[in-house]
């Protein structure tokens, strides 16, 4: 039984891959170079005797290699999807419209599947604050009152290898969070005491953070990551025991993921992150 890991050098799917190679699994993980599932044909080598299959959302129409997948023999998938994909705040805008097309696209394949929506992923501290925190700058946060639940990329991993490899927990969704909600500013927060720092948090407004957008964020994305986080203000962040029940621990908490990935906050190495 071979377990394809699509997108093994993203952050989830690189721990995938290695987590199944640890418990004694076939593995074919591949990055974009050789498989690109939203190319038009060619997957039958990659394919081949593949039993089940890991797949992140794309942007582009993933029908034919799903067509593939199934032609193959492929009996499961586990999609990774994002509760963007229902929130009320999210799920018009963009990144709720590309989510919910991959879950689409899935269903329609007629292959069964999971899809997985995790929370607020510890690596956006990594992406969003890390440049401020090595040139020990304030963290800007637009709505530092939202609640977060912040998941370590690893408890997502663990629980997809999980699901790909045993079908006690194949459900149709499984809402995997961290183990508590806190505002984000209380995030940054942790972040500074897992790194014994203070780091200081500047309240920005939404105009501001609209004008301070990183080129590689569109406009409406942006806004719909701002709609998010403004709805998210005065609410807990869902909290599900998803990772407990299927890996048999409890979810690890944001400073455990801070701790492993300290040196990309420090300023002197900005290594691969764990
Ligand atoms: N950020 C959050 O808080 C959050 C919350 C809920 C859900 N999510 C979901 O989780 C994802 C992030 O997970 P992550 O941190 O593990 O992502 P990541 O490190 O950015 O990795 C994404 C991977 O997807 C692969 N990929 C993209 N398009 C592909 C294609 N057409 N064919 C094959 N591979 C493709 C990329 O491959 P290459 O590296 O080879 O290009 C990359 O390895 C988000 O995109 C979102 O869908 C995020």
């Amino acid at each position: 039984m071979t377990v394809l890991v699509v997108g093994a050098r993203g952050s989830i799917g690189s721990r995938l891959a290695a987590r199944l190679r640890a418990d004694g699994r076939t593995v074919r993980a591949t990055v974009r170079d050789e498989l690109d599932i939203t190319a038009p044909d060619g997957f039958e080598d990659v394919l081949k005797d593949v039993d089940s299959v890991f797949l992140y959302a794309t942007r582009g129409d993933t029908t034919p290699f799903l067509a593939a997948a199934r032609s193959a023999g492929v009996r499961y998938a586990v999609l990774l999807s994002s509760p963007a994909s229902y929130e009320a705040a999210e799920y018009r805008g963009p990144i709720g419209r590309i989510h919910r097309l991959n879950e689409e696209r899935l269903a329609a394949s007629g292959i069964e599947h999971t899809v997985l929506y995790p929370s607020w992923l510890a690596t956006n501290a990594r992406r969003d604050w890390s440049a401020a925190i090595r040139a020990g700058a304030p963290v800007e946060l637009a709505y530092p009152a939202t609640q977060i639940s912040p998941i370590h990329p690893g408890d997502v991993a663990d629980v997809a290898a999980e699901l790909l490899t045993h079908p006690a927990h194949r459900g149709r969704t499984q809402i995997v969070t961290g183990p508590v909600s806190m505002r984000l500013d209380e995030a940054v927060a942790v972040v500074g005491d897992t790194l014994s720092r203070a780091i200081e948090v500047r309240p920005i407004g939404r105009e501001e953070a609209v004008a301070r957008r990183e080129p590689w964020l569109s406009e409406e994305v942006l806004a719909s990551l701002l709609d998010s986080a403004a709805a998210g203000v005065g609410h807990p962040a869902p909290l599900t025991n998803a990772v407990e029940r299927i890996t048999g621990r409890p979810a690890r908490p944001l400073r455990e993921w801070v701790a492993e990935n300290r040196e990309a906050f420090a300023g002197q190495s900005v290594g691969k992150e764990k």
